[in-house]
């Protein structure tokens, strides 16, 4: 394995990382142009944007689990080990050990006739080597830490016959039961009514800290993202534009789609007044061709934006690409 590890290197390292599709057509489209981010160990880091920004494949791109139609440039190093570099062997170890994912709709990754416990178990079994019996212990004693009750009950069961946020706990527990150094939470909770939401985020928040896991939390919702990240990566048609504490971020969004974004949340707005929606359409990665791909919904933008695309570059505490980003513009 290529190993690049030194002192200073974080749990999760992305550099460059751009992603390209070729369709049926044959016609290519950039999906991801070019993305750096850092995670260490233990750390949460939401990354969130608006549908088709490149999230998920960002995160597909983390396990090299992306279609193969696509074509990934950049490096992504995860504890030490270029990704791009593995064998089946140790992308399997990456997989079944190193990182684990929670999805938006867990009924789409679970085996509708089997039961909960042998789901649970099955992963236990193959990758780890343990016993049934052992497996199956384990399972129970993981339910338990994800606050269902009556978890030996829960095991006989299938799918079906639990709610969606038993149902996510269930995949919680099973990305816990690979005992790994990063779970990748790609919409977990989108799919839930708000309680149950705020019950699942409470739990996955609880169980990573009190395991020091490393966290990708994937949302459309920055207030989500702030309850339980450390720091906050804005996505805008396949780069991120702002990243940095999330501390603050409210009252100092240096990129005008971050401003836009708080802005558009309920909670920032009065009652009876019409909740404020971004102008415009979010801009495809494919779309984008000179300038800033912001500028047509941005309230600043000049002709500098339509000619240069800006640049990654330090903010006070934070790394933003906008010509006219600066410190101490309240959102
Ligand atoms: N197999 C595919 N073929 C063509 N385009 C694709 C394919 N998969 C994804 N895309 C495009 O890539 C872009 C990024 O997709 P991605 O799923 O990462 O978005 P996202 O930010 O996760 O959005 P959402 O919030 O809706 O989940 C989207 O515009 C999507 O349409
Ligand atoms: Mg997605």
């Amino acid at each position: 394995m290529t190993n690049v590890d030194d002192d200073n290197t974080p749990l999760l390292r992305v550099r460059d990382l751009r992603v390209d599709l070729t369709l049926p057509s044959l016609a290519r489209r950039p999906i991801i142009r070019g993305i750096d981010f850092d995670l260490a160990a233990g750390e949460a880091l939401g990354l969130v944007g608006e549908s088709g920004s490149g999230k998920s494949m960002t995160a597909r791109a983390i396990m090299r689990l992306l279609p193969p139609n696509a074509e990934t440039h950049g490096t992504i190093t995860f504890d030490g080990n270029l990704v791009g570099a593995m064998s089946k062997t140790q992308l399997r170890r990456l997989r079944s050990h190193g990182v684990a994912m929670v999805f938006q709709d867990p009924r789409a990754h679970i085996n509708p006739v089997r039961t909960v416990g042998d789901f649970l178990c099955e992963g236990m079994v193959s990758t780890r080597g343990v016993s049934r019996k052992a497996a199956w212990e384990r399972a129970r004693t993981l339910l338990g830490d994800v606050h269902i009750a009556d978890p030996e009950r829960r095991m006989r069961q299938r799918p079906y016959e639990l709610s969606g946020g038993l149902l996510q706990r269930v995949m919680i527990a099973a990305a816990l039961a690979v005992e790994p150094q990063l779970i990748l939470a790609d919409e977990p909770t989108t799919a839930l009514d708000v309680t149950t939401q705020e019950e699942v985020m409470a739990i996955l928040d609880e169980q990573r800290r009190q395991r020091n896991l490393a966290l990708l939390f994937i949302t459309h919702d920055l207030e989500l993202a702030a309850a339980v990240c450390d720091r906050t990566a804005v996505m805008y048609a396949g780069r991120i534009v702002e990243c940095g504490p999330t501390e603050g971020m409210h009252s100092t969004a240096r990129h005008p789609y971050t401003r836009a974004l708080l802005a558009a949340r309920p909670a920032t707005t009065e009652p009876g007044l019409r909740l404020q929606t971004i102008p415009g359409r979010p801009m495809a990665a494919w779309d984008v061709s000179t300038g800033c791909s912001f500028r047509s919904r941005c309230p600043i933008s000049t002709t500098e934006c339509e000619h240069d695309e800006p640049q990654q570059r330090a903010v006070g505490t934070a790394t933003v690409s906008c010509h006219h980003a600066q410190i101490g513009v309240p959102a």
